[in-house]
């Protein structure tokens, strides 16, 4: 062989080389062998924190899963109490929430929820009543008064109601304050002073309550009877009272849109937000105090509160600046019959022919009093 073909030999031996190595390397590996029996175990879903710190010191998923899953499993605990063992709660839907465990869901349907929309829902009906005064202004009696007096609200009546009222008032500051004070107050006060009298309110709060539940059943008692509906008060709510074109529109003692007030917002409202008022203050022994059921309590309540105070938004305008000597008469009991007939005639023509007393209580009109209702 020449030394020509010498290398021609070579250099074919050496791109067969390559081109066999090249095809080798595609080849999968054989079996890796398993690891040594001394090594560390790969990690497993299922076991505790101690055998994961073993294979992965540092690593304490177990622990927090376990943390995450005490709303089923609750953990050992020794000291006794409810929900010792629970740090977090199961998963729940609340309406308007996401499946998620219960205290991010009631979180959502607070913030979600009933933050922004009850909020809305108050600034709406404060507008509302704004804009009705400025377009039509307050009702007033046409024919000039009389100066007999017919008695509208006994003093017990007028008692039941002011405590009642002055309770509301306090209940609904206080609660305006804890739920969408930090959006208007905690910027000018800052955190300091707005903490300590969001601290103050939310203890006058659970004392006004139950004021408020009390003198809430007085009122329904007292009530109740001259709320009962009756057929005129279609005819009253087709025309709608007269609210938007100024007719005086006969009602019994109280009107188709008081008799709703009082059905729906003193009866229904009033009762929930009571109900729910005293389980969120611990005062109903057969419902436990767990998160959960604080956390149903206070939607409810949420809900219940902010619909009432809309409602009672109109009522406080109707009884203050909208209708002119309804004040007086829950103030002072009396009105003057050119009032009683203009704003409730079927009352009034029940009072002249003898079907009513015009004075209930015992007590005989004080003039200092006739003279602040006529007024
Ligand atoms: C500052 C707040 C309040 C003011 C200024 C106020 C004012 C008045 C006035 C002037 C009347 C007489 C209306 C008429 O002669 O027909 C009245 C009636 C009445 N108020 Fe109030 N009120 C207030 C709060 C409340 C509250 C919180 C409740 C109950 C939760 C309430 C329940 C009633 C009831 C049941 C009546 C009888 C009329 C009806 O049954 O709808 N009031 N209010």
């Amino acid at each position: 062989m020449t030394l020509m073909q010498r290398c021609r030999a070579a250099l074919g031996a050496l791109v067969l080389a390559g081109a066999f190595g090249t095809v080798l390397a595609q080849q999968p590996l054989p079996p890796a062998d398993p690891p040594p029996a001394a090594g560390p175990a790969l990690p497993k879903p299922d076991e505790s924190n101690a055998e994961r710190a073993k294979t992965q010191p540092g690593n304490n998923a177990p622990f927090w899963r376990g943390v995450r899953e005490s709303g089923t499993q609750p953990g050992y605990v020794s000291l006794p109490g409810l929900e010792k063992g629970q740090l977090v709660q199961e998963f729940v839907q609340y309406p308007g929430s996401q499946y998620t465990t219960a205290g991010e869901a009631w979180r959502q349907v607070r913030n979600q929820w009933l933050i922004p929309y009850g909020g809305s829902l108050l600034l709406i009906a404060l507008l509302a009543v704004i804009l009705h005064y400025v377009a039509k202004g307050p009702l007033t009696v046409k024919a000039a008064p009389t100066g007999r007096m017919i008695e509208r609200f006994t003093p017990l009546e007028r008692a039941a109601h002011w405590v009642n009222a002055v309770a509301f008032v306090v209940l609904a500051v206080s609660g305006i304050v804890m739920a969408f004070g930090k959006f208007f107050l905690l910027p000018v006060l800052g955190s300091t002073l707005f903490g300590w009298l969001t601290y103050a309110l939310k203890n006058l709060h659970n004392f006004a309550g139950p004021l408020f539940a009390v003198s809430l059943l007085i009122v329904i008692v007292a009530f109740v009877k001259d709320n009962l509906p009756s057929k005129d008060d279609m005819a009253w709510l087709a025309k709608g009272g007269g609210l938007f074109n100024g007719a005086h529109v006969p009602s019994h003692r109280f009107n188709a849109g008081e008799k709703i007030l009082f059905w729906g917002g003193v009866f229904v409202l009033g009762l929930v937000t009571v109900g729910s008022g005293l389980v969120l203050d611990q005062l109903v022994p057969q419902i436990a105090p767990t998160r959960g059921n604080m956390q149903v309590a206070h939607m409810i309540h949420g809900a219940a509160t902010v619909l009432m105070m809309a409602l009672f938004i109109g009522h406080i305008y109707m009884g203050t600046v909208g209708a002119k000597g309804a004040y007086a008469a829950m103030r002072h009991g009396y009105v003057d019959e050119a009032w009683a007939q203009e704003h409730h005639e079927l009352w009034y023509d029940d009072i002249k022919a003898g079907r009513i007393p015009a004075q209930r209580s015992a007590s005989a009109v004080p003039p200092g009093d006739a003279a602040g209702a006529r007024a």
